[in-house]
């Protein structure tokens, strides 16, 4: 199938009109994540285009303007971000609305406190608490999502790249972080979510991105990438885990991991490229987890950065332990 570049601009375009429509309600509590993949796909199909010009705000689903604001709103008084306006803070929804601040260039904008989105006051050093990234960490190193939430190396990693991105990693506790994250491989040679759980190549990218943002080199490199390597199936496609079907986005956990361990060559690459292309939505646009099921902005950005770090032409690279285009790193 060839690739339907245009058709993928006016579904990214349209993304905000189509969601008030038909599941909003289900979107709604993702909305942050969802402005940060629809942007990263964007700015992966337009290399050349300047999230501060005009002609962003007319390929955008969101102008710039209405894109700031809305982070703006998102931030909590206690820190860290919401998914909506009102909603709770959680550390996924404060990394994409960094990432959304880095890409539009929004970091400096006077309304965002940077500082009360890191660090962890008493609350008789300063009122409201302060319950930034800082406060998430515990004892062991580990990360929660959300203040008493479940620990989760998705968390490591979502601490880890919003404080890179800030160059603050020194608010944290890198040591024991890196300690955390190193008790959760496994003998099959990849990462769970917890020490003991099972790998996942969704983990395993959180766990190799984090340590490679990090600078540490990742021990027994070809064992993990063997495993990565088996989630291969004959149809081009990856799945996360062993059993599991193939899904567009494992392109991205599975292919970053294996760009970070610099392996890129064991997947077949035109096998993926084809399976990719396969799951393209030839008439609204978009990518959906497998050939023929409803596209949506979270498989077709995945879909995009996979089709990026492949080298397919036209896209921009696209960096694989951020996964943001290149250009704002
Ligand atoms: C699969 O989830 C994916 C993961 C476990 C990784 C999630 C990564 C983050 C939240 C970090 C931020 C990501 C980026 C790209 C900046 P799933 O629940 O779909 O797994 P399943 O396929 O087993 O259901
Ligand atoms: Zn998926």
């Amino acid at each position: 199938m060839s690739f339907t570049r245009s058709k993928h601009l006016a579904f990214i375009q349209e993304l905000d009109g189509r969601i008030q429509k038909l599941d909003y309600w289900q979107a709604d509590y993702l909305r942050m994540n969802g402005i940060y993949w629809a942007l990263t796909a964007l700015l992966l199909l337009r290399p050349e285009l300047d999230p501060l010009s005009n002609e962003f705000d007319l390929s955008s689903p969101l102008t710039r303007t209405d894109v700031l604001k809305f982070v703006v709103e998102c931030q909590r008084p206690e820190g860290g971000f919401g998914g909506n306006v009102g909603h709770d803070a959680h550390m996924t929804f404060t990394l994409s609305a960094i990432q959304i601040l880095v890409m539009i260039k929004g970091l400096n904008d006077p309304r965002i406190d940077l500082d009360r989105h890191i660090r962890c006051t008493l609350p008789a050093q300063q009122s409201p608490n302060h319950l930034g990234i800082q406060s998430r960490q515990r004892e062991d190193g580990s990360f929660s999502g959300d203040e008493d939430g479940e620990i989760d190396t998705r968390f490591s990693y979502c601490a880890i790249s919003a404080l890179k991105l800030l160059a603050r990693l020194d608010a944290i506790n890198l040591s024991t972080a890196v300690a955390f994250v190193e008790k959760c491989r496994n003998f099959d040679g990849g990462f769970g979510a917890i020490p003991g759980g099972e790998s996942h190549a969704g983990q395993i990218f959180c766990c190799v991105g984090m340590l490679t943002i990090l600078n540490i080199e990742i021990q027994a490199a070809d064992r993990l990438s063997e495993w990565l390597a088996w989630r291969q199936l004959p149809c081009g496609g990856l799945n996360g885990r062993p059993e599991k079907l193939e899904d567009v986005c494992y392109s991205w956990w599975v292919l970053s991991s294996m760009a970070m361990l610099n392996r890129l060559t064991w997947i077949d690459g035109e096998k993926l490229k084809e399976f990719i292309l396969s799951c393209q939505d030839a008439v609204s646009g978009g990518f959906s987890d497998r050939p023929d099921d409803m596209a949506d902005i979270f498989h077709t950005v995945f879909g995009l950065a996979g089709l990026a770090l492949l080298g397919f032409p036209g896209l921009d690279s696209v960096d694989p332990k951020y996964c943001m285009p290149t250009r704002f790193l």
